[in-house]
């Protein structure tokens, strides 16, 4: 992996061991990589090339603002799906412009936001946390709209606040990914996009709009799609719609693709990126040589292998059949495994020479490993990081490394059970940088501190949020 490897027995991010960073800044810890995520960003450039794709990092993945900083500065857009992300995304310095605010639910507030930075949902906050004023910041460069009554909504803002918002319809083209259900979002029976016969009669009813401008389509069928065939069929299903929409009278000047590619959890087990452009490429490039510009939002593919996870073991437990490694690190870190019975790797950070791993796999054929169940700490039989899985010899106190766990690992974590958030740390080469602090147990209680009665009667005035 890029970024992490062992080097005489013990495991570097870049330049620096990972035990160095552990005993410095304690665990568990989410340290980055900045080569890697330099790399994996430069490679899906790369491979929707022949496209003149724009990027739009989808800031879900791993948020960090620091991350997004430094994705900025390859050019990276950016792509929200809240309110909160797109302050986020603003605070790192992307221009409104160069955001678009995707997801089902937008609530009025969050539509404001994005269109008038009056409404941005930081306040007073804005400066001291962006050092810029938010008023004046203008409206986000796109809405991917997911319903006919979210398009309502913002055509009746939009106007109110004397502004015009850039609208893609987020089209269901009922397409199965071949990924975990709860990942799927292309098939007619998930919450996302508009149905494919809807989206004419919606360009007829609201193109006329002053407050909107109706410039495209987007769709994102899924997450971890391993295959090609799915992104074909429903780039297919886009073109045929851009054809009919165009012979209406509706000229379309943008599609956005969305994300989704898969990466390798275990070596060997997704498509290079370059599969996938090269399998859309002929599908689109007649209108691209037309004018049609196309969007893609990747999240994992730029930011999973560029992320590692260290975890500290705090007692091993043996058992008649296995044996457990309880670790500091569990489904509040990395909900991914429990909720997806996701794949990390997982290999101590120092391994003797004929332990250390040279793939990533499930079953590594090195001697004297031992069946483990990796575990956190949590009151939870779903609390694992990894089951079954062929480990050396042990020790508490020892440190795992949890690898590609750069995306959807941060960024879900929880405070249940009352653990506070990891630490998060950026090495650059030999620099090592605290991006993210270890949340303060304190902050836990916050909110909870000084309970207040909500006075009914002055509903529209009571503050019930902290
Ligand atoms: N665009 C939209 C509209 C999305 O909903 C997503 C991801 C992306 C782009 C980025 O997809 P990516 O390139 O990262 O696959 N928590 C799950 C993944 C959920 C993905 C949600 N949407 C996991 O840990 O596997």
């Amino acid at each position: 992996m890029e970024g992490f490897e062992y080097r005489g027995g013990e495991l570097f991010a870049d330049q620096v061991s990972v035990d160095s960073i552990a005993d410095a800044v304690g665990t568990p810890t989410y340290i980055y990589s900045a080569a890697a995520l330099r790399a994996s960003y430069r490679r899906v450039v790369e491979a929707f090339s022949p496209l003149g794709v724009q990027v739009h990092y989808a800031v879900k993945a791993s948020s960090n603002l620091h991350l997004l900083r430094l994705l900025r500065g390859l050019g990276a857009g950016m792509d929200v799906v809240s309110g909160g992300e797109l302050e986020r995304a603003w605070i790192a310095g992307t221009p409104m412009a160069e955001i678009a605010f995707a997801g089902v639910g937008k609530t009025d507030e969050e539509l404001r936001a994005a269109l008038d930075g009056r409404y941005s949902l930081l306040g007073e906050d804005a400066r001291r946390l962006a050092g810029r004023d938010a008023v004046g910041r203008g409206t986000v460069g796109l809405f991917n709209v997911e319903s006919e009554s979210e398009l309502e909504r913002l055509a009746v803002l939009a106007a109110e606040l004397g502004t015009k918002a850039k609208v893609c319809i987020r089209v269901n083209p009922d397409v199965d990914p071949q990924t975990h259900e709860y990942i799927t979002t292309g098939k007619e029976e998930n919450k996302f996009g508009i149905e494919v016969h809807r989206v004419r009669g919606l360009f007829e009813r609201f193109s006329r709009r002053r407050e909107l401008d109706l410039v495209g389509l987007h769709v994102h069928i899924g997450s971890s799609v391993r295959q090609v065939e799915p992104y074909v069929a429903a780039t297919r299903v886009l073109v045929s719609l851009v054809d009919e929409l165009e012979a209406a009278g509706y000229p379309i000047s943008l599609l956005d693709l969305g994300g989704g590619w898969a990466v390798d959890y275990r070596d060997g087990e997704s498509l290079p990126l370059q599969a996938f452009g090269t399998a859309l490429a002929p599908l689109l490039l007649d209108r691209v040589e037309r004018g049609l510009k196309i969007l893609i939002e990747p999240g994992r593919s730029i930011a999973a292998n560029a992320g590692l996870l260290v975890t500290r073991v705090q007692h091993v437990k043996e058992g008649r059949k296995r044996r457990f490694v309880i670790c500091d690190a569990g489904m509040q870190t990395l909900v991914r495994p429990a909720l997806y019975q996701a794949f990390h790797f997982i290999w101590p950070t120092r391994a003797k020479d004929a332990q250390v791993p040279t793939a990533w796999t499930t079953t590594p054929h090195l001697p004297d490993l031992r069946q483990s169940n990796v575990v956190g700490p949590i009151c939870e039989s779903s609390d694992f990081l990894a089951k079954g899985r062929p480990l050396p010899e042990v020790e508490r106190g020892d440190l795992l490394g949890v690898f590609s766990a750069g995306a959807y690992g941060m960024s879900m974590t929880s405070n249940y059970n009352d653990h506070p958030r990891p630490a998060e740390v950026l090495v650059d080469g030999s620099q090592v940088t605290l991006i993210g602090e270890r949340q303060p147990l304190a902050s836990l209680f916050e909110c909870e501190r000084q309970p207040r009665t909500v006075d009914l009667s002055a509903l529209e005035k009571a503050e019930v949020s902290c």
